[in-house]
C-alpha cells in the first residue's frame, strides 16, 4: 500500500467519520486504513445487523487502542433504520464530517430471467437509492460541521467514458453497474442541491496496472487487490486538508490520486 507519509496525516484536525457497510470487505478496510493514518479521528461503523458475533468493532479497538471507534445499527434498504441510526448519531454526536457510503451489493440475474426484476431493483435500491436517503437523512448533522464531505463508493463500471473508451470486458453483473452509474448522477444532482457540501465518488480498484476486483465478498473472494488498497482513495480523500480534489470521480493509481472521467 502506499505510504501516507508525503502528507501530515496525524496532524489533521479531529473529525467524526461513518463507514456503511464496516462489518467486512472494504468498509472495514477503508475504516482500517483510516484508523491507520488518522488515529485523531472517531469513526463510527455503520451495521446492517449488530449481533454479539460482530468482530468489526473489537478487531479495530484492539488494532487501535488510542482511538475512538463506535457501532451503529444502520441497514441502508429501510428508511425505519436509517431514521433510528440519524436521531441516534444526532444525539451522540454535534457534527458528521465525512460520510462513507460504502454499503453495496451485486447480482448475476440476466435480463430474460425470472429474477431480474427483482434482483435488479434490489441492487439499485441498496446501491443508489439507499444512498440518496441515507445521505439526506444525515444532511442536517452533516451541515451542522464546518466542512461536510460525503464519500460514494463507485465502480469503473459507472464511468461512460471507460464503458466506451476502455477494455472493460463484460460485467458479471448488469445491474450492478446500472446502479453504479446512476449512484454517480445521483451524487452529481445531490451536490446541485446542497453545494456546500462536498461530494466525491470513488474507484477503489487499480484495474489499469492489472484488471480485477478487490478481494471481497462482493466478488466470491475472486479479487486480486488487497481491499486495503483499494482504501487508500479514501484515506487520500479524507486527509485532503488542502482542498487539493474537490467534486469529483476519484482513484488513487501510481502513488498518486487521479480524476476519472465520468
Ligand atoms: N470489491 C471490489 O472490487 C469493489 C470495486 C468497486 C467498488 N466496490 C464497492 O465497494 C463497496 C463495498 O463492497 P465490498 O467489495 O466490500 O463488498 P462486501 O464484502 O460484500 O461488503 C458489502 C458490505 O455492504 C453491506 N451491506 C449490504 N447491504 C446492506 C444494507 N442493506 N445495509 C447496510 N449494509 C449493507 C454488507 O453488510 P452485511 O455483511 O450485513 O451483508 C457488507 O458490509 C460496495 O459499494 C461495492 O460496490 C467494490
Amino acid at each position: 500500500m502506499a505510504s501516507t507519509s508525503d502528507f501530515d496525516a496525524k496532524s489533521a484536525s479531529p473529525k467524526i467519520i461513518l463507514v456503511t457497510g464496516a462489518n467486512r470487505g472494504l468498509g472495514n478496510a477503508i475504516t482500517h486504513a483510516l484508523a491507520s493514518a488518522y488515529p485523531q479521528h472517531t469513526y463510527i461503523l455503520g451495521i446492517r445487523t449488530l449481533s454479539s458475533s460482530t468482530t468489526a468493532l473489537t478487531d479495530l479497538r484492539a488494532a487501535f487502542p488510542d482511538t475512538t471507534f463506535s457501532a451503529i445499527e444502520l441497514d441502508v434498504s429501510s428508511d425505519a433504520s436509517i431514521a433510528a441510526a440519524a436521531a441516534h448519531l444526532t444525539a451522540t454526536y454535534p457534527h458528521l464530517d465525512v460520510l462513507v457510503n460504502n454499503a453495496g451489493i451485486a447480482t448475476r440475474a440476466q435480463p430474460g430471467q425470472d429474477a431480474w426484476r427483482e434482483q435488479c431493483n434490489r441492487v439499485l435500491d441498496v446501491n443508489c437509492t439507499a444512498v440518496g436517503a441515507v445521505t439526506w437523512a444525515f444532511m442536517p448533522l452533516l451541515k451542522a460541521g464546518g466542512e461536510p464531505q460525503v464519500i460514494n463508493l463507485s465502480s469503473a463500471r459507472a464511468s461512460m467514458h471507460l464503458q466506451t473508451t476502455a477494455q472493460l470486458p463484460p460485467t458479471a453483473s448488469i445491474p450492478y453497474s446500472v446502479s453504479k452509474t446512476a449512484l454517480n448522477v445521483l451524487m452529481l444532482e445531490l451536490a446541485k442541491l446542497e453545494p456546500g457540501v462536498l461530494f466525491q465518488a470513488v474507484l477503489t480498484v487499480l484495474w489499469r496496472q492489472s484488471p480485477g476486483h478487490c478481494r471481497t465478498a462482493l466478488n466470491g473472494f475472486t479479487g486480486k487487490k488487497e481491499p486495503l488498497d483499494g482504501a487508500e482513495v479514501v484515506v487520500r480523500l479524507v486527509g485532503d486538508e488542502g482542498e487539493r480534489w474537490g467534486q469529483g470521480f476519484w482513484e488513487f493509481e501510481d502513488g498518486e490520486v487521479r480524476r476519472v472521467a465520468w
